[in-house]
C-alpha cells in the first residue's frame, strides 16, 4: 500500500462530507483491511449508514462497536444510534431495552438525550391508546411512567401522552400540574388542544366541559339486511337526519375514534357519506361493526387504504347454527366476507362479536377453532341482553365464560374482551377504589339504532333515563342535565359497574 490508512481514512471522511457515501465507503473499507483503527472505521460508517437509511447495515456496524468500545462517550452515542435504528424499524421492545442501557455519565447532550426517550415511549405505546382506553400492559406502563414522567413535553404530541398515561394510571395531580405547566405547547392545534383540555377536565373531575367528545359510537340507521333473534333495531325505524349528521360533522376535528354500527351500517347511503367525510380527518382511528353479508369492493378497498377495524358479529361458527340465530344471513356470504378481508386480518384489524346467549354458550370453544382457522386473532364475548330472555339469557356465569375463554385463549394466543359480568351484576360491587373513575361519561358519545345517545352501551347505572335525540338538541346532549347527572354520580360512585371493561377501574395500580 503506498498511502498511509490514516490519509484514506481523512479521504473518506472528505467524501462523506460531500455526501459521496459509496466512494467514501469504499475508503473506509481498505482503512479496515489495512488495520487502520478499527472503531474509528466503525463509527464514521454508521454515520453514513444513517445517512442513506441503510439500518441492516447501520445496526451491524452499532453491535460490532459495542462489542468492543474503545471510549465511554462513544459507546453511549452508538448505543443511542442502535436504539434509533430499532425504533425506525419498528422493534420497540429492542430500543427501549438498548436506550435504558446507556450509562447516564457518559452522555454529552441531556435534554437531546431524554427528548428521544419520551419519544420512545410514545412510539411505543402510542398505538396502544384509544381514547380513554389502553389495551398493552398495565404494569409495564406503570412502571414506564415512573421512567418518562419527569422528562419534560417538547410538542403537543407528547404533553398530551404524558397527560393521558396519567390520566389512565389516576394520577390526576400529575396531569393537573403538568397542562398547567406546560398546556401552552397545545394551543395551535384543534385536536392536541381539545384533548389535553379533555384530559385536564377529567383530572379536575369538571362536571361541565368545555372540551369536546374524543369518540363516537354512531348508529347512522336501524335498518338491517337480516333480522337477528336477539336483536331489536328492526323494532325501530330510525333515520340520522341530514341536518344531524351535518352537526355530528362538527366533531370530527376533535376525534380520536369511530365506531360505525347500527342496524347494518354498510348498507346506509348515509353511512358511505359520512365515512368519506370522516376520513378527510387523520387523526380518526374507525372501526366497523358488521354482519358480513354486504361487503362491496368498493368498501373494501376504502377499508384496506385506511386500515380500518372490522369488527365481525359471529355468533356460532357452524352454517346451521349461525343462520338460526342471523335469521336471512348467508354463511357462505359471510365466508366469502371474511376472505375479501384478508389484507386487513394479516394485520390483525379483524375481531369477532360473539354474542353469549342459551343457544351459543356451550360452543364457546368453537368461535376459537373458527377464529384460529381464519388467522383472526380477537374475540369479544357480549352478554345477551334484551326482553327475550328466553333466547338471550345465559346461565353460564361470567365466572365461567372468564375461565373457560382464559383457557382457550391462552391455548390458541388470542386476546379475548369479555364483558359477560355486566349484566348480572348489579353494580354493588364498586367498593375499595379510591380516587378513580371511569372516564367514558369525559370522552365517548353513543348515538345508538334507538334515536338516543348515551355514553356507551355498557353505561347500566343509567339506562334507564335516556337522552333522546330530536332534530334542535343534539349539540346541547354534552352538558345537558342528563350527561351532568351522569358524570356527578360516576364522581361519587366511581363507575356504573365495577366489572364494565370500559371503566378503566384497575386496582392493581
Ligand atoms: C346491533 S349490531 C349492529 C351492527 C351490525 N348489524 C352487526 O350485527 O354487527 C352491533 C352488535 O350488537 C350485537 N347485538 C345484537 N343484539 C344484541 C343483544 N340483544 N345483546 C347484546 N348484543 C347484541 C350484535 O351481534 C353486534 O355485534
Ligand atoms: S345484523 Fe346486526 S343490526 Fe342486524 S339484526 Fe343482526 S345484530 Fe341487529
Amino acid at each position: 500500500m503506498n498511502s498511509n490508512p490514516n490519509e484514506f481514512f481523512e479521504k473518506a471522511k472528505d467524501f462523506s462530507k460531500n455526501k459521496e457515501y459509496e466512494k467514501a465507503l469504499e475508503y473506509l473499507d481498505i482503512c479496515y483491511r489495512y488495520g487502520y483503527v478499527r472503531e474509528k472505521v466503525l463509527i464514521e460508517k454508521i454515520k453514513i449508514f444513517f445517512e442513506l437509511k441503510k439500518w441492516q447495515e447501520a445496526e451491524r456496524c452499532c453491535l460490532e462497536y459495542i462489542k468492543n468500545p474503545d471510549d465511554k462517550y462513544l459507546e453511549s452515542e452508538v448505543r443511542l444510534s442502535l436504539s434509533k435504528i430499532y425504533k425506525l424499524t419498528d422493534r420497540m421492545d429492542k430500543a427501549v431495552e438498548v436506550f435504558d442501557s446507556i450509562n447516564k455519565n457518559f452522555i454529552k447532550e441531556t435534554n437531546a438525550f431524554y427528548i428521544e426517550r419520551l419519544d420512545l415511549s410514545y412510539s411505543r405505546y402510542k398505538d396502544y391508546f384509544l381514547v380513554h382506553q389502553f389495551s398493552g400492559n398495565k404494569n409495564e406502563l406503570y412502571n414506564e411512567f415512573n421512567i418518562i414522567k419527569n422528562i419534560p413535553p417538547f410538542d403537543s404530541q407528547t404533553l398530551f401522552f404524558l397527560a393521558r398515561v396519567a390520566n389512565f394510571l389516576h394520577d390526576y395531580d400529575y396531569t393537573k400540574k403538568l397542562i398547567e405547566k406546560y398546556g401552552v405547547l397545545a394551543e395551535n392545534n384543534v385536536f392536541y388542544k381539545n384533548a389535553v383540555l379533555n384530559e385536564n377536565e377529567i383530572a379536575t373531575g369538571s362536571v361541565i366541559l368545555k372540551s369536546f367528545p374524543r369518540g363516537l359510537w354512531l348508529a347512522v340507521s336501524s335498518k338491517c339486511n337480516v333480522s337477528c333473534i336477539m336483536c331489536r333495531s328492526n323494532e325501530t325505524n330510525f333515520e340520522l337526519s341530514e341536518n344531524n349528521m351535518q352537526k355530528i360533522s362538527t366533531y370530527f376535528k376533535y376525534l380520536e375514534h369511530i365506531s360505525w354500527w347500527g342496524g347494518e351500517p354498510t348498507i346506509s347511503p348515509k353511512f358511505y357519506k359520512l365515512l368519506e367525510k370522516a376520513l378527510e380527518y387523520k387523526n380518526i382511528k374507525h372501526t366497523i361493526i358488521t354482519n358480513g353479508q354486504y361487503m362491496p369492493d368498493e368498501l373494501v378497498d376504502i377499508i384496506v387504504k385506511n386500515n380500518i377495524e372490522i369488527v365481525l358479529s359471529i355468533d356460532a361458527a357452524e352454517k346451521e347454527k349461525y343462520e338460526s340465530i342471523r335469521r336471512g344471513a348467508s354463511f357462505d356470504k359471510l365466508l366469502n366476507t371474511i376472505e375479501k378481508l384478508a389484507p386487513v386480518r394479516e394485520k390483525g384489524l379483524v375481531r369477532i362479536n360473539y354474542v353469549v346467549m342459551n343457544m351459543n354458550k356451550g360452543e364457546l370453544n368453537k368461535v376459537f377453532d373458527f377464529a384460529g382457522k381464519y388467522k383472526i386473532s380477537k374475540i369479544n364475548f357480549i352478554p345477551g341482553c334484551g326482553n327475550n330472555t328466553e333466547k338471550n339469557d345465559f346461565e353460564i356465569s361470567n365466572v365461567d365464560i372468564n375461565d373457560i375463554s382464559a383457557k382457550l385463549a391462552d391455548a390458541k394466543n388470542m386476546d379475548v374482551f369479555n364483558s359477560c359480568g355486566i349484566i348480572k351484576n348489579d353494580g354493588r360491587q364498586i367498593n375499595c377504589v379510591r380516587n378513580n373513575f371511569c372516564h367514558t361519561p369525559w370522552t365517548y358519545m353513543t348515538f345508538s339504532y334507538k334515536g338516543t345517545i348515551i355514553p356507551d352501551n355498557l353505561c347500566k347505572f343509567f339506562n334507564d333515563k335516556e337522552f333522546v335525540l330530536n332534530e334542535t338538541n343534539l349539540l346541547e346532549y354534552w352538558n345537558s342535565a342528563y350527561v351532568q347527572d351522569l358524570r356527578k354520580s360516576v364522581l361519587q360512585k366511581h363507575a356504573c359497574n365495577y366489572n364494565c371493561p370500559q371503566a378503566n377501574i384497575n386496582k392493581l395500580l
